[in-house]
């Protein structure tokens, strides 16, 4: 069976679990940020249907600068507040956006971007960076891609060192 066969038998939850043990086995004897994030940008993009752009943007000096990520060249500096990435950042807390023409502050990279989802990345109580994923369907990212994420954004934070990227 094709890989993108069986991802459609799987519930979105089923989906990502199975994404957490593959990111895991990745992840596993390894804690270089740069290298995990990179790895994580690379299985997002692949695994998860309907992306236009995965990646990640890391805290340096209280603002986000590009990290790993796969798609279209992003823009590389981006505010706390800013934006849906530094909306984000800026609460701690997954931004979810149905229509990223009505979030005021969108910056688009791509112009084919029409959805978006950040999951804030906090270790130890510390912000130090964003995962973002954009779509180019509307309303592509739900509550259950943002629990599942989630969980994928803990297991980085947990298993990779930021501190040499973040200062
Ligand atoms: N759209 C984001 C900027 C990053 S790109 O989507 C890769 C934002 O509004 O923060």
């Amino acid at each position: 069976m094709h890989a993108s066969e069986t991802a459609a038998a799987l519930t979105k939850p089923e989906r990502y679990r199975e994404l957490r043990g593959q990111l895991a086995a990745l992840l596993s004897g390894e804690r270089d940020a740069l290298a995990n994030t990179a790895n994580a940008a690379a299985l997002l993009y692949h695994a998860l249907p309907d992306l236009n752009w995965a990646g990640f943007y890391l805290l340096r000096d209280n603002e986000l600068v590009l990290g790993p990520f796969q798609g279209k060249v992003a823009c590389v500096r981006i505010a706390l507040g800013s934006g849906v990435c530094g909306t984000a950042a800026a609460r701690r807390e997954t931004v979810v956006v149905a229509d990223v023409h009505a979030f005021p502050g969108h910056i688009a990279c791509d112009a084919a971007s029409r959805s978006e989802i950040v999951v804030p990345l906090v270790h130890d109580q510390q912000l130090v960076g964003v995962m973002d994923l954009d779509s180019p369907r509307p309303a592509r990212f739900d509550r259950e891609d943002a629990a599942g994420l989630e969980a994928l954004a803990a297991l980085i934070c947990v298993g990779s060192d930021f501190r040499p990227l973040t200062g």
